[in-house]
């Protein structure tokens, strides 16, 4: 993969040597310990429809607060999830061990200036929360943004309400940088919404790195 570079310590190898496509996933773009991010394939959207659907998830991840139905999940879905994710900036997050589909993280509104990135993630199959795999999700994120991609910095926003996501952005090593107030109209409050942000830097120092066998289609595209 042209201009990548990988941890001190970590190969680069091409997924068709070692790592064959998985028939029921999309190709392999980083593997932890207990997770991997794949690229979607059209098969993930009922998963999606459904995690999208959960007015619990929709708390704490959508700025109306609203669950989408069936029509606004599978337009997201198709018109966003698929597309970013053949550009290699939006990605499935699978079970390392067996392939169950877990989960959607992405990379958005990439700021040329300062080449940072807004960061997502929804981990909706809710029985794997707690488990440390938002936390390796979010790092093989930010390997593949720093060095897959050659960004400097991800930015992201949380609701001050979802204290299991500030802990896995803190543990990372995110800071906040700001803070804001959004009013939700639908239901006449205010939301409290934290801004965070993690630079190459910072991530190189903290030196924990989870990408195990980072892995890159030969003839991807341009990822940056
Ligand atoms: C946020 C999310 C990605 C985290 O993934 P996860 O696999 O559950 O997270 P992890 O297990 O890696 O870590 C969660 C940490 O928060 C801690 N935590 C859980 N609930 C908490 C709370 N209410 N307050 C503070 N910390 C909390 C956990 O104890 C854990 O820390 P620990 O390992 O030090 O104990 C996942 O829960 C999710 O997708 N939630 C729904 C969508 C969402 O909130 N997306 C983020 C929008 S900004």
């Amino acid at each position: 993969m042209p201009g990548a570079t990988a941890p001190k310590g970590i190969t680069i190898v091409s997924e068709q040597v070692d790592q064959p496509v998985s028939t029921s996933g999309g190709a392999r773009v980083r593997v932890g310990d207990h997770v991997e991010l794949r690229r979607h394939v059209p098969g993930n959207l009922a998963s999606f429809q459904r995690w999208y659907a959960d007015p619990d998830i929709a708390e704490m991840l959508r700025h109306d607060l609203k669950p989408l139905d069936a029509r606004q999940s599978r337009s997201y879905f198709e018109t966003l999830i698929l597309p970013l994710s053949a550009r290699g900036f939006c990605w499935a997050i699978t079970e390392r061990s067996g392939g169950r589909l877990l989960g959607t993280t992405a990379l958005t509104e990439v700021n040329r200036g300062d080449r940072s990135a807004l960061f997502r993630i929804v981990i909706g199959e809710r029985d794997t929360w707690g488990r440390g795999y938002g936390t390796e999700s979010t790092r093989l994120v930010c390997e593949e943004a720093f060095s897959g991609l050659g960004l400097s910095g991800i930015r992201l926003e949380v609701f001050d309400h979802n204290g299991r996501a500030i802990g896995t952005y803190d543990r990372v090593g995110f800071r906040q940088t700001g803070a804001h107030v959004e009013f939700v109209r639908n239901r006449g409050i205010d939301l409290h919404v934290r801004e965070m942000r993690l630079d190459r830097e910072h991530y190189d120092r903290l030196g924990v790195f989870a990408s195990r066998i980072p892995v890159y289609p030969p003839d991807g595209p341009d990822r940056r």
